[in-house]
Order: C-alpha cells, then structure tokens, then sequence
C-alpha cells in the first residue's frame, strides 16, 4: 500500500482497504445485546482505532452494524463471520462496508464483486489464494493465522504473490502483531483481544479504549510512524 494514496484522499474518502491499513488493527467484535454496539464504536474512536469487524456469529449483529453506521460515520464497519450471501446481503443492507469470510465461498465473493463491495475471503494456503486470484480479487484474510504458521508462513505464502495484500487473523495480540505487520503485503492484524467479549458483556469499555490507545501505539512504533 502507497502511504500517499492515503494522504491524498484522506481517511474518510479514502477506499475501504486504505482506510483499514491506515488502522492497522481491525476489532473483530461479537455483541450480544445491540444497546452495547454504541458505547463499544465510541471506545474504539477515542482509542484511536476508527473501524471495527461485527461477526454474524450473534442475532444481534445486524442490528448493531445498523447502529454503529447511523450513529459513527467515522467508524468503518464490516461484517465478519459472514458464511452465506445472505449473511453479505444482510450485512450491506445494514450499513456494513465490507464482508470478511472465514474461508472461501465462491458465492458470497461473486456477490461482493458484482456490487463492489470490498470483501476479504479467509485463505490458509497457497491453493486458495490462487482460487481467490482467479476471481480477480488482490486482498484476502490469512486465518486462522497463528494455527496456520503465523506471519512466518505468511510471508512465505505472500512471497510467490506479490500483488496480493493480506488481513491475517487468529491468535494474534500485543505480543505477535508486530511480527505481522512488519510484512509489506499486510493491510492490518483483525483480533477481538482489545474487544473480548467479556470486556463487552461487563461494560468495561474505558479498558476496550486502553487497549485500542495500545494497539495504536504498536502499529505506529512497527511501522516507524
Ligand atoms: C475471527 O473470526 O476472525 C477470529 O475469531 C478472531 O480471532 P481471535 O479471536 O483469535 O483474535
């Protein structure tokens, strides 16, 4: 990624991929009760981290992305966890901006490109991300990262592809996610470590802001910002 395509479109005009390297993290985030979704995009905005993933694993995942879309035009939000074209369809209709998968489903990509919508299908191997190549797109998620080898493998995988960019998740925290995003081809690290939804169920959303103001600061010391 070119800093300057950044620079020159600002963050807000700024196409979704762009948009998510600038945060380098993506919070991969599952609520359970909707009322939560608000104060929980508003922790992550004065943690400096302005995206967040919602995972299609809760009934109220909808109903959160539509809250966060309506109330945070700062926040990007994506769907996660989306395994049919429904879940996608849903997630769009919702307010969501981008679909991430956790493996490849030819479907649920084909309906992303047809609407440009920006959509990060889960790879592990090099055969998938050949598949995904083939369907013209130039961006997956690498998961489940840590289980799969971790950035060393990545950078393996990501070196016989070197116009692919990857989101690589699992496993990743404070610890690892240098490792990560030291790799050119990485656009960001997604991980609910800063968003656990224990955190969230006892409302504790001034420590979800500590670990964002955290992340933040490692994104910017690897990247030597
Ligand atoms: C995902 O769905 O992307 C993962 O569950 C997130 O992985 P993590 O919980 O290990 O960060």
């Amino acid at each position: 990624m070119d800093p300057m395509t950044i620079a020159e479109t600002g963050p807000e005009g700024a196409p979704t991929f762009d948009r998510l390297h600038k945060c380098g993290v993506i919070p991969v985030v599952t609520i359970d009760r909707v009322e939560d979704a608000l104060p929980l995009g508003e922790a992550l905005l004065a943690g400096g981290i302005p995206c967040a993933e919602v995972t299609f694993r809760t009934a109220a995942a909808p109903a959160a992305l539509n809250a966060l879309a309506g109330a945070l035009p700062h926040l990007l939000v994506g769907a996660g966890t989306v395994v049919t074209v429904e879940q996608a369809r849903t997630a769009i209709d919702s307010g969501g901006r981008f679909v991430v998968s956790p493996g490849y489903d030819e479907d649920i990509v084909q309906w992303c490109l047809a609407r440009d919508v920006p959509v990060l299908p889960g790879v592990m191997t090099p055969t998938e991300v050949m598949r995904a190549v083939r369907t013209g797109l130039d961006a997956v998620k690498f998961f489940p990262a840590e289980p799969a080898g971790g950035a060393t493998a990545l950078e393996a995988i990501g070196a016989a592809f070197p116009s692919v960019r990857f989101v690589p998740t699992g496993g990743i925290g404070p610890e690892n996610l240098g490792s990560y995003l030291r790799l050119p081809a990485v656009i960001a690290c997604g991980g609910s470590w800063l968003v656990s939804r224990g955190l969230i169920g006892a409302g504790d959303f001034g420590q979800i802001t500590q670990l964002a103001g955290e992340a933040v600061q490692l994104v910017r010391e690897v990247r030597g910002e």
